[in-house]
């Protein structure tokens, strides 16, 4: 099953499944509502069905959101009313073609550990940020969990109940971001089974 057959069919348990560390959520939420100022232009990979998008737009001046699962745009979009930010727009695309800028920052929230392409993905994101822009990302990490995950992972993928996943750990992430030419400002882990680390990562 490709990426986009299984995000789809995801799509409405994502959309109704409670947010799994919710202080851990909060905590970056902060941290990038102080991070995005009124003047930014955002973009948010893989923004899923738009709940981050819809708490940060409204401090930015632009803010498109993509996906690669038509499914998940259609429920971002369907959270969409005459209240939402007319900053906020959201379009169905994978990651590996990224819309046309400027983008001052750009988020990519649980995603670049499901990217099969994620040295290509990184590039590209680098090359569309100006100097000084900003990739913000939350990222798993299958390698630093618990052991067991990253046996089962491959056989779940195999009966179509898992997606691709890359087994990284949080030194190989920030080595990654840095070979791709980033200074990394800001990196916190947050525990569990499968931990995750937050990076502000700067294009010089
Ligand atoms: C774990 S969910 C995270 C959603 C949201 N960012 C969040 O933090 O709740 C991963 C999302 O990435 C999307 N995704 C997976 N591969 C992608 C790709 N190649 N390009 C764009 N989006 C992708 C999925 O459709 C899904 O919505």
């Amino acid at each position: 099953m490709d990426n986009e057959t299984f995000w789809d069919k995801a799509a409405p348990k994502y959309a109704k499944d409670p947010i799994s560390d919710m202080d851990g959520y909060n905590q970056t939420l902060d941290r990038m509502r102080v991070l995005l100022k009124s003047h930014h232009k955002v973009l948010e990979i893989g923004c899923g069905t738009g709940s981050t998008a819809l708490q940060l737009a409204n401090g930015v001046s632009r803010y498109i959101g993509t996906d690669i699962s038509p499914q998940m745009i259609a429920i971002a979009q369907s959270k969409l009313d005459a209240t939402s930010p007319a900053q906020l727009s959201f379009a169905a695309q994978d990651a590996a073609r990224l819309p046309e800028g400027p983008h001052d920052v750009i988020l990519a929230l649980n995603l670049l550990h499901l990217l099969p392409d994620l040295e290509t993905v990184l590039q590209q994101i680098y090359d569309a940020l100006p100097s000084g822009g900003l990739l913000i990302a939350k990222t798993g990490l299958l390698k630093d969990g618990l052991w067991l995950i990253p046996l089962i992972i491959p056989l779940l993928k195999a009966i179509g109940k898992a997606p691709y996943v890359r087994k990284l750990s949080a030194v190989e992430m920030l080595d990654l971001l840095k070979e791709t030419g980033f200074v990394i400002d800001e990196q916190l882990t947050q525990a569990g089974v499968v931990p995750r680390i937050f990076t502000v990562a700067r294009k010089p």
